[in-house]
């Protein structure tokens, strides 16, 4: 079993990546949270492969748990869902000694973690997430949010979960495009962290692109649960530092400024997040190599890798000015200026402040080339 242990200002906790684990969960429920009510979020698709049965599992332990359930999908990610899930947990008498279990995918983690935050100002919060998405990045680190018409996690907070329990089993039912959008955060890691497990990524890349990623799943367990573990720690790494977002952890948006944009501008419903993810760093790599910034040659090599696992590397027909008024709307504006995350090379995120302006203009500039990576 790997342990990685994350410190924050509100405290240490543990997150635990195990074969089998979740097998294990409803005896260290037990012995942890019996007494207390739980409320295992989750959405339609993980209630239906493994919630009820983790439910009964759970009830069968002596535990008193309430499912609540929402149908799958970002475009759910909204207050809608949100009040659904308080109105669960108000209607359940819950109170700040209880915990919120957030059993899926990175949409499930996020709202469930705000539900946490703020109902009662403060319930306990566990994650025990179900795509490679979530496991390598989204369980992690504490941000939490939901998603706004105009923009992807403009309502969120910072709220720790007291641990994080993986299973990497769990993954065998996860469909390959969705495999394929962790993989997108796991490559976000190797270029602004880490270029031995670039190294490694690749090598995992030349297989997909010999056997399929369908037959490759089957034969990876042992060097997935490594590298889940590697990019647990690069988050942990980071977050240690930079709990807030103020300085370093703004290195993990590599890619997201963009990606959040046409995620947006799609209304939740075209391009996955990782998805999005994949075609915003390649973008942004495009421009930062045509300042001079980024070593030449590392657009084409990340536009590769993500294309191993056939994720997209172009923008998607989408209207520019479009893009540029929702990206307006991030987070990471301050007064007109867009913090960016860039990487110099393989290995080496950077951050630097750019104008909206000067971004429009060059993404005008990498699009009209026709010098975007395919
Ligand atoms: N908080 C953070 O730090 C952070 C970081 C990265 C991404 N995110 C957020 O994560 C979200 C994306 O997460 P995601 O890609 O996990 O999406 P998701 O939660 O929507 O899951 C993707 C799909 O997989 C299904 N699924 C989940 N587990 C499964 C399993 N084991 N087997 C079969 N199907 C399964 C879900 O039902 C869903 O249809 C975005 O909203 C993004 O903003 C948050």
């Amino acid at each position: 079993m790997e342990r990685i242990t994350v410190q924050t200002v509100g405290g240490t906790y543990d997150i635990l990546v195990k074969r089998s684990l979740f097998k294990s969960l409803p005896e260290i429920f037990k012995e942890k949270y019996k007494g207390r009510k739980l409320a295992l979020v989750t959405d339609s698709n993980v209630f239906d492969l493994y919630g009820q049965n983790f439910e009964n599992e759970l009830k069968k332990a002596g535990l008193d748990v309430v499912s609540i359930v929402f149908k799958a999908g970002e475009e759910n990610k909204n207050l809608h869902t949100l009040q659904s899930i308080y109105n669960s947990l108000a209607d359940n008498g819950f109170t700040r000694s209880d915990y919120v279990i957030a059993l899926g995918g990175g949409v499930t983690g996020d709202m469930a973690g705000f539900a946490a935050a703020t109902f009662l100002r403060g319930l306990k919060f566990i994650q025990v997430p179900t795509t490679l998405l979530a496991m390598v990045d989204s369980s992690i680190g504490g941000k939490v949010a939901v998603d706004l018409p105009q923009g992807k996690n403009l309502v969120g907070a910072f709220h720790q979960p007291e641990a994080v329990f993986i299973d990497p089993e769990l993954l065998s039912t996860l469909s390959d495009r969705y495999f394929a959008d962790g993989m997108a955060e796991l490559i976000k890691h190797s270029f602004i962290r880490s270029i031995e497990l670039y190294q490694k990524l690749f090598e995992l890349s030349q297989k997909v692109r010999k056997e399929g990623l369908s037959s490759l799943r089957e034969s990876l367990s042992d060097s997935l649960d490594l590298i889940i573990a590697e990019s647990c720690r690069i988050k942990r790494d980071i977050v240690n530092i930079d709990e807030k977002d103020n300085g370093i952890r703004q290195l993990l948006n590599f890619g997201h400024t963009i990606g959040h944009g046409i995620e947006r501008v799609q209304n939740y419903t075209g391009f996955s997040h990782g998805e999005a993810v994949s075609a915003g760093m390649v973008l942004m790599t495009k421009i930062t190599e045509s300042m001079g910034l980024t070593q030449k040659g590392e657009a084409h090599k990340l536009a590769e890798i993500l294309k191993s696992y056939n994720l997209p590397v172009s923008m998607p027909d989408i209207d520019v000015k479009e893009l540029i008024d929702a990206i307006r709307l991030d987070k990471k504006n301050r007064s007109g200026k867009i913090t960016i995350s860039y990487i110099e090379e393989i290995g080496q995120g950077r951050l630097f402040e750019m104008e909206l302006n000067e971004l429009e203009e060059r993404i005008h500039g990498i699009l009209n080339n026709n010098s975007f990576a395919s």
